[in-house]
């Protein structure tokens, strides 16, 4: 009974810091103790606000302890002026993350519908609690039910601007089947401080999407910084700074061989690497479907394991010279840095679907470990015009990452 008319006391309370004017919500924390949940509330307040309205959330941390699924938004405006810290309950997350289909992945926090800006104005902090996620992940790769800090889903019409992540949980963001999306001046940093590595804490992944533009980021994330997946159409990434990343990625994509996966219209300007695996690169595996027109322009980089590469058959190796999956229309243009090895590119294409058109200009790498810098280029259809000379074949199973000089 005491329990009861507590938690009723308790849930009043809750309530009551949403104040609402209209359709305008203002929400502020509980901010009592550590462990009292501000979901409700926030919640609340998209219900409450969350159509042909607008929602503030004042500064202060907000404790979220449950998933969120606020994908009924229309004409809304968001504004973010305090600190978001998910809860480190991992048995919670893991049994209660929502679904995003793509590869049995899941998200704490699903946002979509019509019109809906989503404004930190470099205020906005969003903490995954990410270091207890990579210590029990220990090192393993997908985790099922380990969630994504923030997935667009079914977003039309939808900016996300001026927010700052730590630590993420798993990939920072998701942009799937949405369509105009600007998500502009994000901050991402997920370090481990432990003997394991954060693992698969992408800056942002977009599958089946189109008219996405991303532009000002600074992500340091220990995996791919910005990575084009399947069925993504007209997606302009600029101005980034990646650290510790993959860097620029189309794929993985051609993960399921009966499904074709397309991705065309693809522009990376004006980006700038530290201490990535790779800088420019295109990983599939042996699937059906294309990567057709993609621009990598303006990329510099320094300390970059391999910075161009392309793989047919990415992670497993086999049977790369079958993946049907037809790499088109791709050009590399002013690409200049360091690499850590003496390979500038690696490129393997299927003999099955040999790449078509792929150029090259004005490409200056430089190994930082000596020797002379090596173009491996195998079934290339172009290979004699492309405006590289290749220095030797690329063998199909080749490293993604090398561990030496050629
Ligand atoms: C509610 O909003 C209206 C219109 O924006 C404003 O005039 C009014 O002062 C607000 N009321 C309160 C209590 O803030
Ligand atoms: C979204 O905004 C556009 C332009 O203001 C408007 O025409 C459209 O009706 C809005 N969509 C919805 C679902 O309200
Ligand atoms: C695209 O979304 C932006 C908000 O990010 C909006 O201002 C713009 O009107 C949308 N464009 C179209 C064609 O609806
Ligand atoms: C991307 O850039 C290209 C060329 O600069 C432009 O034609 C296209 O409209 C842009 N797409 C988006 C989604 O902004
Ligand atoms: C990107 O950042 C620069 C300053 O760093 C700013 O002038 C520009 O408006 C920003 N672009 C967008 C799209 O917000
Ligand atoms: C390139 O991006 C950097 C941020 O990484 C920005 O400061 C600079 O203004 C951009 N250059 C152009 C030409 O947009
Ligand atoms: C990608 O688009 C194609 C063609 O529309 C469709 O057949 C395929 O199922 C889509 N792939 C995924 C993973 O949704
Ligand atoms: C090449 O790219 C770098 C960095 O992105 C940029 O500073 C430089 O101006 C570009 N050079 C040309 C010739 O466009
Ligand atoms: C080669 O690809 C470029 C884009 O990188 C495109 O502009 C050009 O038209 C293509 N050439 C042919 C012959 O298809």
């Amino acid at each position: 009974m005491l329990l009861t008319i507590l938690l009723l006391l308790l849930s009043q309370q809750a309530l009551a810091l949403v104040t609402q004017n209209g359709t305008a919500c203002t929400v502020t924390p509980l901010g009592t103790s550590s462990t009292a949940d501000d979901t409700p509330q926030v919640l609340d307040a998209f219900k409450k606000c969350g159509q042909d309205g607008s929602i503030t959330f004042s500064e202060g941390t907000y404790y979220i302890g449950q998933i969120m699924d606020t994908t009924n938004l229309r004409n809304v405006d968001i504004s973010i002026y305090g600190t978001f810290i998910w809860s480190t309950n991992v048995q919670y997350w893991l049994s209660h993350s929502i679904s995003v289909v793509y590869a049995g992945r899941s998200t704490a926090w699903r946002i979509g519908g019509t019109n809906i800006t989503m404004r930190g104005y470099g205020k906005a902090l969003f903490d995954g609690n990410g270091q207890t996620w990579y210590d029990q992940n220990k090192n393993n790769g997908n985790q099922n039910g380990r969630p994504i800090s923030l997935t667009l889903w079914n977003a039309k019409n939808i900016l996300v601007d001026g927010i700052t992540w730590r630590q993420s949980q798993f990939w920072h963001t998701f942009v799937a089947h949405s369509e105009n999306v600007t998500m502009t001046n994000l901050v991402m940093s997920s370090v481990s401080n432990s003997q394991w590595k954060t693992v698969n804490t992408d800056g942002t992944d977009t599958w089946n999407s189109k008219d996405v533009t991303i532009s000002n980021w600074t992500v340091t994330c220990g995996d791919d910084c910005i990575s084009v997946k399947g069925n993504s159409t007209n997606i302009n990434v600029s101005n980034i700074v990646c650290h510790e990343s993959g860097a620029m990625c189309i794929g993985s994509i051609g993960s399921n061989a009966v499904q074709p996966d397309y991705v065309e219209n693809v522009v990376f300007d004006n980006i700038t690497l530290t201490h990535s695996s790779n800088a420019a690169w295109i990983k599939t595996y042996p699937g059906t479907g294309h990567v057709k027109n993609v621009l990598f322009r303006n990329i510099q980089f320094t300390n970059v394991n391999q910075p161009i590469y392309i793989s047919p058959c990415i992670y497993s190796g086999q049977n790369c010279d079958s993946s049907r999956l037809q790499i088109s229309d791709v050009r590399w243009e002013n690409i200049s840095g360091t690499s850590r090895y003496n390979v500038g590119a690696g490129m393997h294409c299927s003999s099955s679907a040999p790449c078509q058109n792929l150029t090259f200009a004005n490409i200056d790498i430089k190994p930082m470990n000596g020797g002379t810098i090596e173009y491996l280029c195998s079934n290339i259809a172009n290979q004699k015009s492309m405006g590289l000379t290749c220095t030797g074949t690329c063998p199909a199973n080749w490293a993604q990452q090398l561990t030496g000089n050629h």
